[in-house]
């Protein structure tokens, strides 16, 4: 099989899950390489081309050991024709537990075959100067892995004949998934001293939960505590210091210390 075109389909708030697919794209050679970004609010009404051809590499980050349910929500809106899939996941150097597995039945579930999978590590959400926490992830090793999975991926699926004669990747986790419920949240919040009402953090969020008028202001109900807004932020007004994250970060970094490597899943 001729991979001619290579569709990237990701959910990739703070950008590590998308550089991560860059990466692995960047060695299969393909003709024609698309991109169905679903982290852009937009991505919940807009309508996706069905994807019958070539290869689609789906990406999300891992929240809480599953995929964020936003990103699900516009995982299904994809549709596949039996196209080959590769599921990949990005964590912030704690686990992803049953992240892949759910990657690889939604995949399943939206007509895509998934022959591939991985685990990559990014710069956690929450990581700060202050508190550094797998920061500077995917590095350059990363990277290096992610583009030798491109060129072995491009070998195996020039040795099939067809999507049906490929193998179900093989991935940990535990099925059947639980049941998760949307949890309250409390945002990010603004220093109005320091901030210049530049709009960029409303610009980075997937929800569209900000509005930049006279202050900023956030809506606590669309907040998913990704912390593109904070990351994004030039003059650093915007922070996520809640006693609760605080908290998470002072366990991260005593308990996930060591680095972690990536993992790849193929026959
Ligand atoms: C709400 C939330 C929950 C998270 N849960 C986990 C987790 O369970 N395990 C982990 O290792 N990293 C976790 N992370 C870190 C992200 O998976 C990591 O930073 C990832 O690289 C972000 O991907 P993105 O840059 O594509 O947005 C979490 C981040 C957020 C915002
Ligand atoms: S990105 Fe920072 S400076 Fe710009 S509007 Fe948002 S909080 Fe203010
Ligand atoms: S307001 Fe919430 S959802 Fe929007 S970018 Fe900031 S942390 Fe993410």
């Amino acid at each position: 099989m001729d991979i001619k075109t290579v569709t990237l389909v990701y959910f990739s708030p703070t950008g590590t899950t998308k550089k991560v697919l860059e990466g692995i794209v960047g060695t299969i050679n393909a003709q024609v390489v698309r991109t169905y970004d679903l982290t852009k609010p937009e991505s919940e009404t807009c309508v996706f081309e069905e994807i019958d051809e070539g290869l689609v590499i789906l990406g999300a980050p891992v929240y809480g050991g599953r995929i964020p349910m936003e990103a699900e929500r516009r995982f299904r809106r994809v549709k596949g024709k039996g196209v080959p899939a590769v599921v990949v996941v990005v964590y912030g150097n704690r686990e992803y537990d049953d992240a892949l597995i759910e990657m690889r039945e939604l995949a399943k579930e939206q007509g895509f075959k998934p022959i591939a999978a991985a685990a990559f590590i990014g710069e956690h959400s929450y990581s700060t100067e202050k508190s550094p926490l797998s920061a500077g992830r995917p590095d350059a090793y990363d990277i290096n892995i992610a583009r030798d999975m491109g060129k072995q991926l491009a070998r195996k699926v020039a040795a099939a004949v067809k999507a049906d004669t490929m193998r179900e990747v093989a991935v940990p986790g535990n099925l059947p998934l639980k049941e998760r419920h949307e949890m309250k949240r409390i945002p990010p919040v603004t220093d109005k001293a320091v901030c210049t009402k530049c709009g960029a953090c409303a610009g980075s969020c997937p929800t569209a939960a900000i509005t930049v008028a006279d202050t900023v202001e956030t809506k606590a109900e669309l907040c998913i505590l990704c912390s593109a807004c904070v990351k994004i932020c030039p003059v650093s007004a915007r922070t996520l210091s809640t006693p609760q994250v605080e908290k998470a970060r002072a366990w991260l970094s005593e308990t996930c210390k060591e680095p972690k490597s990536p993992v790849i899943f193929m026959d």
